[in-house]
């Protein structure tokens, strides 16, 4: 299967940018620091899907969060990747087809999706590369 590689050099601090996987929408997101730490004062455990920002992301690279953009309550693609403050009340993605709110590590908060935004296999093939799949 085919994969893609991603120059994330240029995502700045609390933006994320729209790339394409396997024909569907990828997000990449480079998380401020007061994002992480929304993302880490939420005790894992508690959470409908029960993963941390660290078992999310790459170590040493906590504040790249990596997502497909496909809600998973029925396909449709959140908002907030590029779309400026429309970020729900989480603070990370919002799906307007139902109300599904998803917080600053793509988890699901509130509203009828299922699960957390997958996070697709990647790897960092340098500080600022990624190549997914
Ligand atoms: Fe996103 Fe239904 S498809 S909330």
């Amino acid at each position: 299967e085919s994969s893609t590689e991603v120059d994330i050099s240029a995502i700045e601090p609390g933006q994320a940018i729209k790339a394409v996987f396997r024909k569907q929408p990828l997000f990449i997101k480079r998380l401020t620091r007061s994002e992480i730490e929304a993302a880490n004062a939420i005790e894992a455990d508690s959470l409908r899907d029960p993963e941390s920002l660290g078992d999310r992301t790459k170590e040493g690279h906590e504040d790249v969060l990596v997502t497909m953009g496909v809600c998973t309550h029925l396909g449709c693609v959140p908002l907030g990747a590029a779309e400026g403050e429309i970020k729900g009340e989480f603070g990370g993605y919002f799906c307007p087809c139902h109300g599904s709110h998803y917080d600053t590590a793509g988890r699901i908060r509130k509203g009828p999706a299922p699960t957390n935004l997958e996070v697709p296999e990647y790897e960092f093939t340098s500080d600022t590369v990624i190549r997914v799949g």
